[in-house]
């Protein structure tokens, strides 16, 4: 049985943490990434901390033929985990159709390789925004799925819904959606972390860019919701437990454990945390007081949203072990390097 294992984004920020947890299992790893939020010199970083070079292809998933020539290249491929897509929710309002060639067209060419095979598994790359403002807290697998707000969350409930269907007529693949809270934070080894384009619309890179005086003064978008201290509540979630995760579901199935041809799991720490109580956790690590003003609400922003992670720990048999503080350590950390910030001792 091969151990071979396709990788699609991963040069990305959870794609490259899940190749080194796979490494540091023994897996084979092929990247395949079009390098379009990415840097090829997160290859460097991943041998750095494995001693291992994955395989890397460099095309883009939206050439079919591609795709094709890809799998009778490496036809023993024992599983895929599929990372390749755009992310971001604003773009995505603005340019629907990127996203459903990107995210949707391309996972059919990758399932219908896959329905091609003998066996086959995949684990795909979901989110928690498939539950938009989900009615009670924690939030299980079994909330309902709320109509998307915007393109990007569609193509994740739709993503899924695609899954389904070929799983109930493909016995021989067998597959699980992993549902992200908020990943954040990077490798202890500070080799790999987080790298964002331009502005971070998300909230902890733009905090550490803050740190380090890359932005002036981080916005906090509303103190007025209702909830304790009036932020939005997540649930922020290490990216080396995402990661360990995926290789834990990628075992599922490939070990035969899973029960039906069709998984879903939260993948969360079970914990949520305010916008303030994530400035005060940068503040408590870094030592730094952080420049932010309250500002007006980002429209599409849920209240609040946190897993109930039974599921997972059961089943999945996997558990987040990292604390806020320690993810939050970890972005700093990172965050210094990549911009080789000294710290001023006083
Ligand atoms: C978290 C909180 C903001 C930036 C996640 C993923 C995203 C996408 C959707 C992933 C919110 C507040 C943020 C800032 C702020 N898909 N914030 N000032 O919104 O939960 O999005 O799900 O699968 O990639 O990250 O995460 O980090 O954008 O925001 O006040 O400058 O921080 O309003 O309450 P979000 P986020």
């Amino acid at each position: 049985m091969s151990n071979r294992i396709l990788v699609t984004g991963g040069l990305g920020f959870i794609g490259s943490h899940t190749v080194v947890e796979l490494q540091n299992e023994g897996f084979e790893v092929v990247i395949v990434d079009n390098l379009s939020n990415a840097d090829e010199g997160v290859m460097e970083g991943i041998t750095a901390i494995t001693g291992r070079l994955p395989v890397f292809e460099k095309f883009d998933l939206r050439d079919k033929d591609k795709v094709e020539a890809f799998f009778s290249k490496y036809d023993d491929i024992n599983g895929v985990i599929h990372f390749a897509a755009s992310k971001a929710v604003g773009e995505s309002v603005e340019n629907p159709l990127l996203y459903y060639e990107n995210n949707l067209g391309v996972l059919t060419y990758i399932l219908q390789e896959l329905v091609k095979k003998g066996s086959a598994h995949f684990i795909f790359s979901s989110s928690c925004t498939v539950y938009g403002q989900a009615d009670s807290m924690p939030i299980t697998e079994n909330a309902p799925v709320k109509p998307a707000e915007s393109p990007y969350g569609n193509t994740k409930q739709v993503g899924e819904e695609i899954i389904k269907d070929v799983c109930k007529v493909t016995p021989q693949l067998s597959a699980i959606a992993l549902r992200y809270f908020n990943p954040i934070g990077a490798h202890p080894s500070v080799e790999i972390g987080e790298l964002p384009i331009g502005v971070p619309q998300n909230l902890v890179p733009y905090i550490t860019q803050t740190g380090v005086g890359l932005r002036e003064q981080l916005s906090v978008f509303g103190d007025d919701y209702p909830t304790p201290d009036g932020t939005c509540i997540r649930d922020y979630i290490h990216v080396v437990d995402v990661a360990k995760a995926h290789v834990a579901a990628l075992k599922r199935l490939i070990e035969d454990k899973n029960e039906n041809n069709y998984e879903v799991f939260n993948l969360g720490t079970g914990k949520g945390s305010s916008v303030l109580e994530v400035i005060h956790s940068f503040e408590r690590v870094s030592g730094k007081k952080l420049n932010y003003r309250i500002a007006q609400r980002r429209s599409g922003d849920v209240v609040q949203a946190f897993a109930d992670t039974k599921k997972a720990n059961e089943i999945l048999g996997w558990k987040a072990q990292s604390t806020l503080d320690d993810a939050i350590q970890s972005a700093w950390d990172w965050e210094k390097k990549i911009r080789d910030y000294q710290e001023v001792s006083i």
